[in-house]
């Protein structure tokens, strides 16, 4: 049988276009639906690849899938195994065609198994075209834009043996207010804005998430006051490029106004924020981040490159000079103030020379942390048809870079050796039952001895000891 004869690829525009709430209601009658739904799934595997972006939307998919009753389970004993994809970097993608191969021997065993692929990379067309020809075990197939028609897809999905393919090339409404089960009680993250309109040369996010959107304050507001009504404490703020938050809204606002009316909210006692561009900075941010006691001393700013050159070649509209006096303003205005940032090793056209300006930023900026990347070409993404370098020495490069950041960290973090620090309490320590893992308002990890009763608290701890990537403590 021919594989395309199997695959049913739904109307890329969408039915319905009216405002979110009525798709949220009509969403939610499904949802009632399958809860009876005699074929409905009872077990559930979801993995989550890529950004914080994709950790909320997985956490929205979990929500509707606990609402028809589905427990989650390990993935060769699932009836729904999915994956929610990202496609920043090439290695996420060859992720994900090596979990396929392994699914297919399970699903053989397992013959009622449904697979399911959603995401950021599942919006490219090329991903669809060789999903479509080599992969006819996945059943359903949706993208970033319509995740809240999960319950519509997921039914129709078990009503046919096709495979059904809904990929939307632009979002419609903002469709929220549907359930999602929250990693923890304590703590959460909400989206501010969708989308990215900065287009750096190397990124394929603009391209899979869409043009920029910002949500109203209110609804902001109405969502974490109710977050913080049942037991929230700590607040991420989420959107590709924070800082030009609110272009495009009827009523005018700007992120730190927001920042404001959100730390007005009574109960909230931790606000963080993810990612700024360093082009949109602006000193009334700055400024507030000083002013409000709620927001956390850490500031997430991606250097990506310290070459001008580069720079520009990456289309990211600031130069060193620019960067570095964020740094030191920031560092003037918030006392004790942890800054972190994304850096790229081997963009097209990178020269020692190149790469030893980032290591003078890196030097001069003193990160507590960083992500450390090595470039990716994306197809579509201009970089992508410009000349590439030696993958040898970017290696070499990457290696120096991350001996460089280690050096800092360590000696960042070597000083809270004996100072007591407030952690919001998240988990067992992974590697010792007997501790317990929290963060400061730096964001810094730390690993304490306590029991479980803590989680979810804000304790006092004292550092005893300290290393590059956490502290270790005990309750003060
Ligand atoms: N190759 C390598 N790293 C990339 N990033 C984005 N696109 C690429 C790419 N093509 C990195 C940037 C960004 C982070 C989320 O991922 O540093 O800030
Ligand atoms: Fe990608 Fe640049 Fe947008 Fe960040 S700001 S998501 S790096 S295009």
């Amino acid at each position: 049988m021919n594989i395309s004869d199997t695959v049913k690829t739904l109307n890329p525009r969408p039915a319905y276009q009216g405002e979110g709430q009525e798709e949220a209601e009509r969403q939610r009658g499904l949802i009632e639906k399958l809860k009876s739904y005699p074929k409905k799934p009872k077990t559930f595997y979801l993995s989550t690849m890529g950004c914080q972006m994709n950790a909320r939307d997985s956490e929205k998919l979990k929500g509707i899938l606990h609402e028809i009753g589905a427990e989650e389970t390990t993935e060769d004993q699932a009836d729904l195994v999915i994956y929610n994809t990202c496609c920043v970097r090439e290695n996420a993608e060859q992720k994900v065609y090596g979990r396929l191969g392994y699914l297919k021997g399970i699903k053989r065993k397992h013959p009622g198994m449904k697979i399911v692929l959603c995401g950021c990379m599942m919006q490219e067309d090329a991903v669809i075209e060789k999903l479509k020809k080599s992969y006819p075990e996945v059943d359903l197939i949706f993208g970033t834009y319509n995740i809240y028609k999960f319950p519509e897809l997921l039914l129709t999905m078990l009503e046919t043996n096709d495979t059904i393919i809904d990929i939307w090339k632009e979002q419609q409404d903002i469709v929220e207010d549907l359930p999602s089960i929250r990693k923890y009680p304590f703590k959460a993250s909400v989206n501010i804005m969708y989308g990215c309109d900065n287009f750096c040369t190397y990124c394929i996010v603009p391209y899979v998430r869409g043009r920029e959107r910002s949500r109203k304050p209110e609804n902001i507001i109405a969502e974490i006051e109710s977050l913080v009504q049942s037991g929230v404490r700590e607040i991420q703020l989420l959107g590709q490029n924070v800082n030009s938050y609110g272009k495009g809204l009827e009523e005018p606002i700007t992120f730190a106004q927001l920042l404001e009316r959100v730390c007005r909210i009574e109960g909230l006692e931790r606000v963080r924020f993810m990612t700024s561009h360093p082009k949109d900075l602006s000193d009334e941010l700055i400024a507030a981040m000083g002013k409000l006691d709620k927001v956390c001393p850490h500031f997430h700013l991606p250097l990506q490159s310290g070459s001008d050159r580069l720079l520009k070649a990456m289309n990211r509209h600031y130069d060193q000079a620019r960067y570095l006096d964020i740094v030191r303003k920031l560092r003037e205005t918030v006392p004790e103030i942890s800054i972190t940032t994304d850096i790229i090793v081997g963009f097209p056209g990178e020269t020692r020379e190149d790469f030893l300006e980032t290591l003078k930023v890196v030097r001069e900026s003193r990160f507590d942390g960083g992500f450390t990347f090595i470039y990716s070409p994306r197809i579509g993404t201009p970089a992508a048809r410009m000349e590439q370098v030696d993958p040898e020495e970017s290696k070499v490069n990457f290696a120096e870079l991350l001996k460089v950041m280690e050096e800092i960290a360590e000696e960042n973090n070597a000083r809270w050796l004996g100072r007591t620090v407030e952690v919001l309490a998240e988990e067992k320590s992974k590697n010792d039952s007997g501790m317990i893992t929290g963060r400061t308002p730096q964001n810094i990890l730390v690993h304490f001895t306590a029991g479980d009763r803590w989680i979810g608290q804000m304790a006092q701890v004292r550092i005893k000891e300290t290393t590059p990537f956490y502290l270790i403590g005990e309750l003060a």
